[in-house]
Order: structure tokens, then sequence, then C-alpha cells
């Protein structure tokens, strides 16, 4: 087996292609973004990686504030697509027919058609070269009432989430298991429980 080497690149994949919002409910925008991650569980934090030349940059660094709204594979087309215009020229939430939803705890609009937000509160900007990153804590979880059951599980595996791999977009296929599998012990199948000797 053998492997070519290549120069230090950006070929981490999948990645999540999500839609992120800014602004407030009159004037806002939504900038596609693939550079994003979670950086700690508590306080649960996030980032996104943002050129200093996006419309969005602006607005996300004056207002300390943005959303990031899980894409579908019912989104993916409007995702791809805010992704290659300038919110300086269109209104991306006109254009997409996408619906501003009013966030609990910034002032961002949050996408309706999204099955999960997260609103996010900028804590830190950390230039890195051509991207500038946006460290931020995640102050609300916005979740689709279709998407939790009755005993309040949340069935994230049943959005139709999109994922984005080397300039390709994917729908997230079969599951090959549950965090954990590797070591479960198998349940054991019904029957009468064997007796003690
Ligand atoms: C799938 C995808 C992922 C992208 N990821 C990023 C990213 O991580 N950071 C970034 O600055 N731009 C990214 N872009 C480009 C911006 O979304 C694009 O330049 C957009 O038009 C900027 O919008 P704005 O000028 O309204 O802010 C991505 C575009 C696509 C299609």
């Amino acid at each position: 087996m053998g492997k070519t080497v290549w120069k230090g690149g950006t070929l981490l994949g999948p990645v999540p292609p999500v839609m992120v919002t800014c602004g407030d409910m009159e004037n806002s925008n939504i900038i596609t973004i693939a550079w994003t991650g979670i950086i700690n569980s508590n306080p649960p934090m996030t980032y996104i990686s943002v050129r200093p030349e996006r419309y969005s940059y602006g607005i996300i660094k004056e207002r300390g504030e943005f959303a990031i709204n899980l894409t579908t594979v019912d989104t993916v087309k409007w995702a791809d697509y805010l992704g290659i215009h300038t919110g300086r020229k269109i209104d991306k939430f006109k254009k997409s027919g996408l619906t501003k939803e009013e966030a609990s705890e910034i002032s961002c609009p949050l996408i309706a058609e999204s099955p999960l937000s997260l609103e996010c509160r900028v804590t830190n900007i950390v230039p890195l070269g051509c991207h500038d990153m946006f460290m931020a804590e995640i102050v609300a979880v916005d979740v689709d009432d279709n998407l939790i059951d009755k005993a309040g599980k949340l069935h994230l595996e049943r959005a139709g989430l999109a994922a984005f791999a080397h300039g390709e977009y994917f729908e997230l296929g079969r599951s090959l298991g549950k965090f954990g599998f590797s070591v479960a012990k198998k349940k054991k199948r019904g029957g009468a429980p064997k007796k003690k000797k």
C-alpha cells in the first residue's frame, strides 16, 4: 500500500456546510460556512472562520452574535447559493424564500427550515491568515419538535443532514453504530434466565 504525500492543505472531510445568520430581524444576512466545529463542551463553544472581505464579517464583528443553522438535503441547494452570492448585492432571505425565525438569546434571526440552530455569542476573534476565527459560546440550541420523541430524546439522524467533503455535498448515509458500540455488551435475548449452579 502506497501513499502520496502532498503539501499541507484543508482536506478534512466531511465537514458541515452550515448556513450562518447574522444581523437582526430587519437587517440580516446569511453566509455559508464550512470551517466550523465544536471546540469545548463546558461551556459549549464553537467557531466559524470567516474571511474579512465577506459582507457578513463586519456584521458579526460589530454585533458579536451569529447563529449556526444546520443544512439538510432539502436546503443544500440554497446553502450553496448563499455561499456564492454576497449580501452586499442581494437580500438572501428574500431571494431564497427561507423563513426568518426569532432566536431566544440573540438578536440574529434563525432559519425556520433548519432542523437545528445554535445561537452563538462571540468571545474572541483570532486572526489566522486569510481567515479570522470567531470563537463563540453556544448560548441556546433550537431544535425542531418533530425530531424529539415522547421521552425527550433527539433524533438528529432523521433530519436528513448534509455533509461537505472535498468541494462536494453529500447526504449522511446509514448508521454504523452508536457512541460506545465497540465496547457495548450484547443484549440478552428473551427466555427464562439461566439458573445459577
Ligand atoms: C460550501 C461552502 C463553504 C464555505 N465556507 C466558507 C468559510 O468557511 N469561510 C468563509 O469565509 N467563506 C466560506 N464560503 C464562502 C462564502 O459563503 C461566500 O463568499 C459568501 O458569498 C459570502 O457571503 P457575504 O458576502 O454575504 O457574507 C463558503 C462557501 C460555500 C459554498
